[in-house]
């Protein structure tokens, strides 16, 4: 069983042939609203790989609250830990450009109510053996308490310390398995500019001191861990990105799923990052998450 605890948000996308620079105003091609967050998101792909998930989070009591959970609900991904904030229900506004490059505004609103309280009861209905998830787009202080609780209760915590935060660091080295892309591991590590070679030593010198695994997604290089003193790689499949939103939560869920199952290291590695290649090839965040037909047909 998983549980995701994290943010809930409605992603407004507009696709334009570039970027804007500021002060500068474009006619862009297209606008859709779908489900995000990268909680939910998470959620959802672990949902679509075959766990049992649950999520746990707020919405606000605005017209958001209800579109922003029907993946989840139609995907039956449990909510009942998903309460009514008073404020607004979070939304990101996206850009992506032409080549499949994005900006992102999040306004948190209700996220940001997502308190101390809530993450005690999500662990406390978790049983030993459960998978909690984390990400960073809801209150700090939350999330070290669900972390501190959940290893308290000997269920497995992975923290996926997106969006790059200054509380990173100190949050990641209270979970199990800490999911970073580069520029998030750099922080975790205070060091900047590492090339492969030096990022790989980096990370297995940070999964020794706690004992923790570390995963760093590349984007098109695929993804490497650092676990009991080895590195583990898998690839991403060579696909056409048009819209990398949701890739990297696809990965994590996916592999978050894979481990609840019981998967080798390994394989859920590799099927997770097959899973974030195709969340490429499609726009937006929930409504490009792969169903699991499509990544085991992909690998
Ligand atoms: O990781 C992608 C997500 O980040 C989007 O769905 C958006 O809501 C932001 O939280
Ligand atoms: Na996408």
């Amino acid at each position: 069983m998983i549980t995701v605890l994290g943010s809930i948000n409605m992603d407004l996308i507009a696709t334009v042939f570039r970027l804007p620079k500021p002060g500068e105003t474009l006619a862009g091609d297209n606008f859709v609203t779908a489900p995000g967050g990268k909680g939910a998101n998470q959620a959802l792909a672990a949902r679509r790989a075959g766990a049992d998930v649950t999520m746990a989070g707020a919405c606000g009591e605005d017209e958001f609250a209800v579109p922003a959970l029907t993946y989840l609900r139609y995907d039956g991904v449990g909510l009942d830990r998903v309460r009514n904030a008073s404020a607004a229900t979070g939304v990101a506004l996206i850009f992506v450009g032409g080549d499949g490059e994005n900006v992102i505004v999040i306004i948190s609103g209700a996220n940001g109510l997502v308190s101390v309280q809530d993450a005690e009861a999500a662990v406390g209905a978790m049983a030993r053996g459960d998978t909690l998830m984390l990400q960073l787009e809801i209150p700090p202080a939350t999330i070290e308490a669900a972390l501190i609780s959940a290893r308290a209760k000997g269920i497995r915590t992975i923290l996926n310390t997106a969006p790059l935060t200054a509380d990173a660091p100190r949050l990641a080295a209270l979970a199990d398995i800490v999911i970073a892309n580069e520029t998030e591991f750099e922080l975790l590590v205070g060091r900047a500019g590492l090339d492969a070679d030096a990022r790989e030593l980096a990370m297995l010198d940070y999964g020794r001191k706690a004992g923790q695994t570390v995963i760093v997604t590349l984007g098109a290089d695929g993804v490497v861990a650092a676990r009991d003193g080895k590195l583990a790689r898998a690839p991403s499949l060579k696909v056409d990105p048009i819209d990398t939103v949701g890739a990297g939560d696809t990965f994590c869920g996916y592999f978050a799923a894979g481990l609840d199952a019981g998967l080798k290291f390994e394989t859920a590695l590799r099927r997770a990052a097959a899973a974030g290649s195709l969340a490429c090839t499609k726009p937006g965040a929930q409504p490009s998450i792969p169903f699991a037909a499509e990544v085991d047909a992909s690998l």
